[in-house]
């Protein structure tokens, strides 16, 4: 996810704040990094790809004692992460600069229009558009109109901070979606995506809100809302240590990470579906593509290979297409036999992972297309992949995976939806309720407040089993898989109706069982099967269709709402990582370095 910051102050020199203050932002991930000054008369800019480091280097040529400026650190979402495609960008005449988060949705349509109009583009970023626009509605001098003008034509979700050469004495800063925070100070002003940036200054900070457009100076902070009426944010005092506040006053990433993920999600969606109908070019895919598609392989590791499992179970149902999926490290040893028209789907949250690489290649040193599923721009798979659909989940930093396997699964549902109306087998009304998940994500996690204390009754135990049908059993892989990472449990999960054939025979009194019920389809099966499990003495958690009410005779209910059971996997997935999530603390664990492990595993 990108940092962004800015400086601006009566006197005093912005550089070594902003430099300071990217590094406060490190934590949010990033591929390369750049600093503006607005001097009068002229835009300073340095740039680098890479680290921090690199960029310090090129800022000895930069003028001192500039008391006007704006940092960026890019996590890469369009084009690659280049010293070309580092923020901030300018306009032609170099006297506007931008830093931006987040996306541009109709980047394409006004870079053509700008291109058109004889505007020079320097970047693959859909962020360059801005500048150009400031400098179409005279943003050299008048700043703060030309953004409000521009601002009516950008659609999407992000945050951007403007700078010009004939006002340097002003910041503005927008808010529609990607947070921004105002730090307060004595003669000077900040602005930041977080509060870490500027902490080590002041602990005075004013929280935009959607829709904001802020004139930031360096004696006065000027607010005025999405209908332009003014607005008076609080003040607040931030309590936090900086460590605290790089989490967002989270205890841990993971958990900062799954409670993000409602809006996550909703950048993931963005953009991607319209008119009822999944966008397939927004998701790296083409119609002729989808029709010369057969049969589908899946290859990926970990958590993302329980993603491939889910999506099986979506493409098969709703597209008709048959699916293998497979873990990498197997299949890239397996002489596996690939029918023509097959497509390779490699899914990772890195983009690094040597399995998975390694599987892509060989399949593709056969002839085979990869359409690989990725977070991480700019990575190997992303490089190497014939088509790519990105996550759009930003840096993931706890090892444990949480927002990346969410939106590996909205990725799939699309990719699922696409493939079935390209075969005449439309759901607009599943695309449509695509939407509504992001808003019902909130209200689960609201409601899974009191989830603690069932975490604590799972903690005293040393085994448990996952259990369920379909879905819910690829579900359960994944649950089991989060509780063994982090809180060093032993788990299993098991097909709920295979449990009779042998397993069955390890439940006794006590015995921890977390049963998975979303598949209305079998719903009565896999009660039948936590009747059986409840009948030998198992203390049963259950992750229930709240429509099933309290029928299901469980000892802890964690009811999660089923729009339809195709929908309801990444509703389902926050109890199971909030349960592990919470086991792991009440065991004093390491939550987010789990030992032994490696969030990028390049190794075989
Ligand atoms: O980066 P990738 O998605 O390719 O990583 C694959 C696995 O290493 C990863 O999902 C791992 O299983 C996670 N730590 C699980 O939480």
């Amino acid at each position: 996810m990108c940092g962004i910051v800015g400086f601006v102050g009566y006197e005093g020199d912005a550089l070594p704040f902003l430099l300071e203050g990217l590094k406060r932002l490190e934590y949010r991930g990033y591929d390369s990094a750049g600093i503006a000054l607005a001097q009068p008369g002229r835009i300073a800019v340095s740039k680098a790809q890479g680290k921090l480091a690199v960029l310090e280097q090129s800022l000895q040529s930069m003028p001192q004692g500039i008391p006007c400026g704006i940092g960026h650190t890019r996590w890469a979402t369009h084009g690659r992460p280049t010293d070309e495609n580092a923020h901030p960008h300018t306009d032609c005449q170099g006297v506007i600069a931008v830093a931006h988060n987040g996306i541009i949705e109709n980047f394409q349509e006004l870079r053509d229009e700008l291109e058109a109009s004889g505007h020079q583009f320097r970047s693959e970023t859909d962020t360059e558009v801005i500048p150009h626009l400031l400098e179409v509605y005279g943003g050299a001098d008048d700043l703060v109109a030309a953004v409000r003008q521009a601002e009516k034509r950008l659609k999407g979700a992000y945050a951007f901070l403007a700078i010009s050469a004939q006002k340097p004495d002003i910041i503005v800063a927008v808010r529609r979606s990607s947070p921004l925070v105002v730090g307060l100070g004595e003669g000077v002003n900040y602005v930041a995506s977080d509060v870490s940036a500027f902490l080590a200054h002041t602990r005075q900070a004013q929280v935009l809100e959607n829709g904001d457009l802020a004139v930031i100076s360096p004696g006065r902070i000027q607010v005025t809302d999405a209908h332009g009426h003014k607005r008076n944010p609080k003040t607040l005092t931030v309590d936090w240590d900086i460590r605290q506040a790089e989490r967002g006053g989270y205890e841990h990433f993971m958990l900062k990470e799954i409670m993000e993920q409602p809006d996550v999600w909703s950048d993931c969606l963005l953009s991607r579906i319209h008119e009822d109908k999944v966008v397939v070019g927004e998701m790296g895919l083409t119609a002729k593509l989808l029709e010369g598609i057969h049969r589908i392989q899946v290859v990926a590791a970990g958590t993302a290979y329980h993603a491939g499992l889910v999506g099986k179970a979506l493409i098969e149902r709703l597209a008709r297409v048959p699916v293998d999926v497979s873990v990498a490290s197997e299949f890239r040893y397996q002489e596996p036999v690939l029918d023509p028209g097959t497509l390779v789907m490699a899914i990772s949250q890195s983009g690094e992972t040597a399995d998975t690489l390694a599987s892509m290649h060989m399949a593709q040193d056969e002839g085979f297309p990869v359409y690989s599923i990725v977070n991480t721009v700019g990575s190997t798979l992303a490089r190497d992949s014939n088509y790519v659909g990105y996550t759009h989940a930003g840096p993931e930093i706890a090892v444990a995976s949480t927002k990346a396997y969410t939106t590996q699964l909205l990725v799939l549902t699309m990719v699922a939806l696409a493939l079935a109306e390209n075969r005449g087998r439309a759901r607009p009304d599943l695309v449509r309720s695509l939407l509504a998940l992001p808003k019902a994500g909130q209200k689960v996690l609201e409601d899974l407040e009191h989830i603690q204390e069932m975490a604590a009754r799972l903690a005293e135990h040393s085994d448990v089993f996952y259990i369920g049908r379909g879905i819910d059993y690829a579900l359960a892989m994944e649950g089991q898989l989060k509780i063994k990472e982090i809180a060093y449990i032993h788990a299993e999960a098991y097909a709920a109706g295979e449990m009779k054939h042998g397993t069955l025979a390890l439940i006794e009194e006590g015995t921890p069982v977390v049963a998975i019920v979303t598949e209305r389809a079998v719903a009565e099966k896999s009660i039948s099967n936590i009747l059986e499990v409840k009948a030998r003495g198992a203390e049963v958690w259950a992750i229930l269709d709240n429509k099933l009410g309290r029928r299901v005779p469980v000892d802890h209910v964690l009811p999660v709402p089923v729009p339809d059971p195709l929908l309801v996997p990444v509703l389902a997935a926050l109890p199971l990582q909030l349960l592990a999530y919470w086991t792991a603390v009440t065991r004093g664990q390491d939550v987010d370095q789990p030992r032994n492990l490696a969030k990028s595993v390049t190794v075989e």
